[in-house]
């Protein structure tokens, strides 16, 4: 099996060994080999991507042309969705339908970005002098991409779209375990005549490694992440104390999913499993605290517990699954443990936390698991699982779900159903969270703003504010008066 090669500099290198070996969480099978860049490899890639940006015509290229490269990328896409949904849910394990939506997700993120390019404009500024004073926007540079795993070609695009819209140069790093699409991807651009190389390069390998020279150079301008909390401080401290580069977190979170009695029932139950269970929980909007008003808590965990039965779990090539494997065998055994903790701590498991057996015994798999009798200290009500896994917990009034519910340090995500339309609008002001649903959970566009308050983040993705943080301002000041100022008169 030939490792999969670095993208670099429009040219495709093989890395020097070591490699990681890619798994189908659903099988165990190993289908693939990656490079994992050396510090010389991501060394040569950074130097790509400034040389393209210091020297080349990419930033400086026109905006309709920068706006046509996107969207023939888009077109591209489309073009081979099916062969990259198979290979996404083959890396990573999620329901074929999901890969299908990823990947037009996907290209409409290019197409949106296309779009944009022509749109982002400056200011003239109103100065009280006979000047011109303006503010124009530049591309900030060289960006690093630090992308998880739970979307993987997903998370390219809302990387990769705003940078190129921007006129930046990048280098994007997947996840050591879900590279495939990203080289697939890398295969696409290198076929694209109008982007210049050393533009994108795409880079397989460690965080540790490759990820935390990224966040370190001296010579790259702004890293774009998402994944952990805990590495997002890792990559903010790193910008801190090499060039202060720019930085955009986009990180966990625990979000509330907040029921009141007057919500209609059905699309309720639904919305509280989807909420969660969407691929395989591994979403960092995940809605893993249901909040109940107390008088219909009981019915309701019945309800949910009696749907979430029927989710059905299997070859995530399979139309008709719902839930695949997770994404690595050791995730599923991270995920295990919280189910543990969860039960020592006293919380009532009314559903799941087993694996399943027979025929899906060798894959990551692991049932939807729902905790009743919860308390919000406990661990599974804290911190953040990422997998099949939600707690529900009763509520007695408003206050007492906005509390609740904004007890976290995270602030993603939340949602709350009822009929009354002042309510939702009050717990729309008050959950501190930086994308609130109402009658529905996790819906995503690429049109509106995506990103969390307090420790889910810093900047926000997607929509226009997505290439803001790609732009750098600048202020000019034109004089128009010709006439001496007289000040050493
Ligand atoms: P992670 O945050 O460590 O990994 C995400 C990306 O960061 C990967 O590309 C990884 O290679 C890179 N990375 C890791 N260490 C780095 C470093 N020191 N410097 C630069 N880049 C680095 O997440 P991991 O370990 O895969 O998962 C752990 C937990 O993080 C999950 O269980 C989940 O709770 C959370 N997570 C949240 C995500 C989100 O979308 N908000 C996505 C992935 C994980
Ligand atoms: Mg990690």
């Amino acid at each position: 099996m030939d490792p999969l090669p670095l993208y670099i500099g429009g040219r495709f290198v093989n890395g020097a060994e070591p490699t990681q070996t890619i798994v189908n969480p659903a099988t165990g099978a190993t289908i693939a080999r990656a490079a994992r860049a050396t510090p010389a490899e991501t060394e040569a890639a950074i130097q790509a991507a400034r040389e393209a940006f210091d020297d080349g015509p990419w930033p400086a290229a026109t905006a309709a042309r920068r706006g046509r490269v996107l969207l023939e990328i888009a077109r591209r896409l489309r073009e081979s969705a099916d062969r990259l949904a198979r290979l996404e849910t083959e890396n990573m394990g999620k329901p074929i339908i999901e890969s299908e939506f990823d990947v037009a997700d996907a290209a409409t993120c290019f197409e949106y970005y296309g779009g944009l390019a022509t749109k982002v404009t400056g200011d003239v500024n109103p100065v009280p002098d006979e000047a011109l004073s303006l503010t124009l926007k530049e591309p900030v540079g060289v960006c690093g991409q630090i992308i998880p795993w739970n979307y993987p070609l997903l998370m390219a695009a809302w990387k990769i779209a705003p940078a190129l819209c921007a006129g930046c140069t990048l280098v994007l790093k997947p996840a050591e375990a879900t590279p495939l699409t990203a080289i697939e991807l890398a295969r696409i651009l290198d076929g694209i005549e109008d982007l210049p190389k050393g533009v994108v390069n795409i880079l397989t390998g460690d965080g540790p490694d490759a990820g935390a020279a990224l966040a370190s150079s001296e010579r790259v301008d702004k890293v774009a992440f998402t994944g952990s909390t805990r590495t997002g401080r890792t990559i903010l401290r790193a910008a801190a104390e090499s060039n202060l580069k720019r930085v955009t977190l986009e990180l966990g979170g625990k979000s509330p999913n907040i029921f009141y009695a007057d919500a209609a029932w059905e699309p309720a139950i639904e919305g509280a499993l989807f909420g969660v269970f969407v691929n395989q929980g591994e979403v960092c909007s995940a809605g893993s605290r249901i909040l109940v008003e107390r008088r219909i808590h009981d019915r309701f965990l019945d309800a949910i517990v009696e749907k979430a039965r029927t989710i059905r779990l299997g070859d995530p090539l399979d139309r008709a699954t719902r839930m695949g494997p997770l994404v690595t065998a050791a995730h599923r055994e991270r995920v295990a443990g919280y189910i543990e903790q969860g039960r020592r701590e006293g919380a009532r498991l009314v559903l799941g936390g087993v694996r399943p057996d027979r025929e899906l015994a060798a894959g990551a798999y692991l049932e939807p698991t729902i905790f009743a009798g919860v308390d919000p200290g406990m661990t599974i009500a804290r911190e953040e699982i990422f997998g099949p896994v939600v707690t529900v917990m009763p509520f007695e009034g408003e206050a007492d779900a906005l509390r609740i519910a904004n007890a976290t340090p995270y602030g993603l995500a939340g949602a709350v159903w009822t009929r009354d339309i002042y309510r939702a609008f009050r717990v729309v002001r008050k959950l501190r969270a930086g994308i609130v649903w109402v009658n529905h959970m996790q819906p995503t566009y690429v049109e509106a703003p995506w990103g969390g308050m307090k420790m889910s983040g810093a900047g926000r993705e997607l929509g226009r504010y997505g290439v803001e943080n790609y732009l750098e301002l600048k202020q000019v000041h034109v004089n128009l008066n010709e006439a001496p100022t007289g000040w050493y008169a």
